[in-house]
């Protein structure tokens, strides 16, 4: 799916953001501190002045802004092109993705869901109100739907009786923080295989 990299030659990724940006800081502090298979290179969002650029500026990541408008999906595979970038990370990125960027980066994306249950930007909320006991993260390619790409990796996380969104986020927030890293070590060591849907991944998890 991509090249196969090493800490001498790390696959170079872009991480698409629009808010907090704590899935995009666990990504600086694991890649971007020592010599890793991947490194992250540059950081877009979808708006300026969010925490997520902070975070981008004291890592020394160059990080720019594009707010919805004419042509963004081209003018940000441009941006990603000029640092080289080679796979695109949504990590809380809340835009899709059309055609016009597919058709030049691959993309993987975050979800706060074990998908297909849940696709869309209320994931959290409606896990809740549906009741049901266990829901979870997914990472999953970037296909034009919303939230329907191959599935890369999941991980369940449980819901309490008393949980808010507040809270069950907070714990989904820990699943994914452990999730995406490991997601793009994977892709990055070239053990993800893809045949139709169905990826068959050679894990990493205890190495
Ligand atoms: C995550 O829960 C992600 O699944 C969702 O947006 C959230 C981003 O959190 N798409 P953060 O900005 O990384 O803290």
């Amino acid at each position: 799916m991509l090249r196969p990299a090493t800490p001498d030659d790390p696959l170079r990724l872009g991480v698409l953001v629009s808010g907090a940006g704590s899935n995009l800081q666990v990504l600086l502090d694991t890649f971007n501190g020592a010599p890793r298979e991947a490194r992250v290179v540059a950081v877009a969002s979808t708006r300026p002045g969010v925490r997520a650029l902070e975070r981008a500026a004291a890592a020394g990541v160059p990080h720019a802004a594009f707010p919805l408008g004419d042509d963004r999906d081209a003018r940000l595979a441009d941006w990603l092109d000029g640092h080289r970038v080679e796979l695109a990370v949504c990590a809380g990125w809340m835009g899709i993705l059309t055609r016009a960027f597919l058709d030049r980066y691959v993309a993987i994306n975050l979800h706060p869901a074990l998908l297909p249950s849940f696709p869309g930007a209320h994931a959290v909320a409606e896990a809740l109100a549906h009741g049901v006991r266990i829901t979870g993260v997914t990472v999953h390619l970037v296909d034009d739907g919303v939230d329907s790409g191959p599935i890369l990796l999941q991980a369940p996380v449980p819901v309490h009786y008393d949980d808010d969104p507040e809270t069950l986020a907070a714990r989904l927030h820990e699943a994914e923080h452990r999730l995406l890293p490991r997601a793009v070590t994977l892709l990055a060591t070239d053990r993800v295989e893809l045949t139709g849907r169905r990826a068959r991944v050679i894990d990493v998890e205890d190495s």
